[in-house]
């Protein structure tokens, strides 16, 4: 299904508002939008005013794009997402992706909130995504196309974006992990059963996003970086799970989440916004 609106059309209205051209996109997940803070905003533009996208109706994703500087990087910085649980198509919830590649951006940091499955990942970790697992059912490529669909995913998360995290982690002092992440459709959480299914199939976390993104990224040539936060621990190995419960956690780790951040986009302003980076590959 080709959507009604094109990204170059919904990138146009976001150019009009700013003169920051920005070069680094990051996608905020569940209960981390406190790293809005951070960011010198020169614009904010609620999701209801862009074209082709949706408003954010979960509670924890607030639903606006605000370019800007954060760590001396030039930023796009998409607060809240949509999700597949919400009934949308992954061409729509995929759909931000398209833009930020249409106004200039080269890289994506893909942040979510995910339960641990890996033994040793308790709430409040940080993971970097090595890889992933699609149990969605559904990828964002199906359909009519028009841009190659038989797009590469050996190495969907950028190593050298990767050390730059790690890097960012030693400077603010958080213990940052890697790890496979397994996107599955929800809204309902896993069962215990599930959960051991995943873990035996190589994931180390679950969560419901992301992975559309990072292979919409990786269609559009942008290089992409992953950022899970543990909220909890997945079904069968902890407690009960709830949203408010993944929010709470979001909540306690914020200013971790606004140091790490912020310390990875100097990082990235100093190496490939400079234009010392590799080109786009
Ligand atoms: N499962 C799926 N998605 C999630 C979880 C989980 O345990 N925690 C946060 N998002």
């Amino acid at each position: 299904m080709n959507h009604p609106v094109t990204p170059e059309e919904s990138a146009r209205r976001i150019r009009g508002g700013t003169t920051t051209r920005p070069l680094l996109g990051l996608v905020l997940g569940s209960g981390l939008g406190a790293v809005m803070e951070a960011v010198r905003s020169e614009a904010c533009m609620a999701y209801e005013e862009l074209p082709g996208f949706v408003p954010s109706r979960v509670p924890g994703h607030r639903g606006e794009l605000i370019i800007g500087q954060l760590g001396g990087a030039p930023v796009a910085v998409l607060s809240g997402r949509a999700h597949y649980y919400e009934g949308h198509d992954l061409h729509t919830v995929t759909f931000p992706m398209r833009v930020l590649s249409a106004l200039g951006v080269r890289s994506v940091l893909l942040t979510n909130a995910a339960g641990g499955i890996r033994p040793g990942l308790e709430p409040g970790d940080w993971v970097a995504l090595t890889d992933h697992l699609n149990f969605i059912g559904a990828n964002p490529l199906r359909g009519p196309g028009g841009a190659e669909r038989f797009v590469d995913l050996s190495e969907v998360y950028s190593p050298r974006l990767r050390g730059f995290l790690r890097q960012a982690a030693d400077q603010t002092g958080l213990k940052l992990q890697e790890g496979v992440y397994a996107a599955v459709s929800g809204p309902s959480y896993e069962t215990p059963a599930e959960v051991r299914a995943l873990g035996r199939l190589g994931a180390d976390l679950v969560g419901m996003s992301t992975v559309p993104e990072a292979i919409v990224a990786r269609q559009c040539r942008m290089d992409v970086v992953g950022l899970s936060c543990v909220t909890n621990k997945a079904a069968g190995l902890g407690g009960n799970i709830s949203h408010d419960e993944v929010l709470a956690i979001g909540r306690r780790v914020a200013s971790e989440a606004q140091r790490l951040i912020t310390a990875f986009a100097s990082l990235y302003a100093a190496n490939e916004a400079a234009g010392e980076g590799s080109p786009r590959s």
